[in-house]
């Protein structure tokens, strides 16, 4: 694999102020075959989700929501075909989603009987709308849900003990909760469970509408941090949902604050505008010199089987990954790049300007760096005629041909790739 290098600029962070950077990678967990599945217009058959599965513990993920067994006859068997078929690698645990009522919960642990490794992943919604409007129910009605689910998970999983178990509670709705009833609804929980530092249980705290500025998310965070009677029993989770853009960001600033997990999607699937971006976030702590533990450096295979699998496109501009992330039109940019190309050394700290990574680390190579259209100047003209012919144009050649191209591409209104330059200068110096 190749030589890790995070962006030299990093290096201007304050590395002894630790609420400024993140220092190490969270406990990352894919929802893409339950949050991002259940936002398709057309849910994943079993063979499209297999492919999604293998590729995501190809990449290194080793919490993976594969269903909601209990809501979908084809999640339960998915489920118990990844199991049935021995489809689950060394150290991965499958994760299925349940509400806490006994019917639900009972169907979620047939689906996973005799699996290896099971996360039972159970929720149910806690803030004032859903208590009052949706369930009818009042603080104590809603906690005591929980803890009946809870303790129905536990007794089901230890007359299982074939199956290595992990829980995981999420109080839906909890960004838009009282904090005092969050903490008290996940203390009883994680009682419970008796969770402690030899039986760490997952609490997962969903912003499952985005409502606020990630500060306020993070702030959050920071009090169920402080206030759970058994935090070193815990692996605090988040799960923001994107609906102001800020997804990525509330994540960052909750791993700040305190959570040690993550749960998102693959470029930001999910739920109306989608769950937290996995590829963002882990390439953001790349390029801040923290490596994630997950392996994009195939990065366009990654694209591919996602896009093949969920048949949705990844937007040209989304970060690290679009097709034009790793392009510059502009006059100004591409003489700056070439300049960083020509410095930058194999060993050395990535420095090239305006790009935040090397795309080969991310397996993209540079042909697609530099293209040219009418926005461009002569830098990225020269550097394209010396990578690919060998070319090296003294400056006033580059002034006077980077106007004759200029005058194509006005004309034509088209972007130049290489070939169309040489033909260009061909035309115009070597023909007689
Ligand atoms: O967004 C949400 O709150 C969820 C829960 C089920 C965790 O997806
Ligand atoms: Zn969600």
């Amino acid at each position: 694999s190749r030589k890790y290098r995070p962006y030299r600029p990093v290096q201007l962070a304050d590395r002894s102020w630790p609420d400024q950077l993140i220092t190490r990678p969270p406990v990352w967990m894919s929802t893409d075959l339950r949050d991002g599945n259940q936002a398709l217009f057309e849910p994943m058959d079993a063979e499209r989700k297999l492919e999604l599965f293998r590729m995501l513990t190809e990449v290194g993920l080793r919490e993976i929501e594969v269903g909601f067994p209990s809501a979908s006859q084809t999640d339960y068997d998915f489920v118990r075909r990844l199991i049935d078929e021995d489809r689950i690698p060394e150290g991965v645990w499958i994760e299925v989603l349940t509400q806490a009522r006994p019917e639900l919960i009972q169907r979620t642990m047939e689906a996973v009987s005799d699996a290896p490794r099971v996360i039972v992943h159970v929720y149910n919604a806690t803030s004032p709308v859903f208590r009052e409007v949706v369930f009818g129910q009042d603080r104590d009605g809603v906690m005591a849900m929980a803890v009946r689910g809870a303790r129905q998970i536990r007794e089901l999983a230890e007359a299982n003990p074939q199956t290595e178990w992990r829980f995981q509670y999420s109080p839906e709705t909890f960004s838009t909760t009282e904090l005092d009833f969050a903490r008290d609804i996940v203390d009883a929980v994680t009682e419970v469970w008796e969770a402690g530092p030899e039986r760490p249980v997952i609490i997962n705290l969903p912003a499952t509408v985005e409502m606020s500025t990630p500060n306020v998310f993070a702030d959050q965070i920071e009090w169920m941090h402080r206030n759970l009677s058994r935090r070193d029993g815990i692996v605090l989770s988040v799960h923001p949902h994107n609906d102001r853009g800020t997804a990525v960001a509330a994540a960052e600033l909750a791993l700040m604050a305190g959570a040690d997990r993550v749960e998102g999607c693959l470029f930001g699937n999910g739920e109306r505008t989608g769950n937290v971006d996995l590829v963002t976030l882990a390439l953001n702590l790349y390029t801040h010199g923290v490596h994630p533990g997950l392996d994009f450096s195939r990065i366009n295979d990654v694209v591919r089987t996602v896009e093949n699998c969920t048949r949705i496109a990844v937007h040209p501009r989304h970060p690290y990954v679009g097709d034009l992330v790793f392009t510059a039109f502009s006059g100004s940019h591409q003489d700056a790049i070439r300049k960083g190309f020509a410095v930058q050394q194999e060993d050395g700290p990535w420095q090239v300007p305006y790009l935040t990574i090397d795309p080969r680390d991310l397996g993209r190579t540079y042909e697609s760096v530099i293209r040219v259209n009418s926005q461009s100047g002569k830098g990225g003209i020269a550097y394209l005629m010396e990578r690919e012919y060998g070319l090296a144009m003294p400056r006033r050649l580059q002034v006077e041909f980077s106007q004759v191209v200029q005058a194509w591409t006005d004309d034509t209104g088209k972007e130049v790739r290489a070939e169309e330059l040489w033909r260009i200068f061909e035309q115009e110096y070597l023909v007689l």
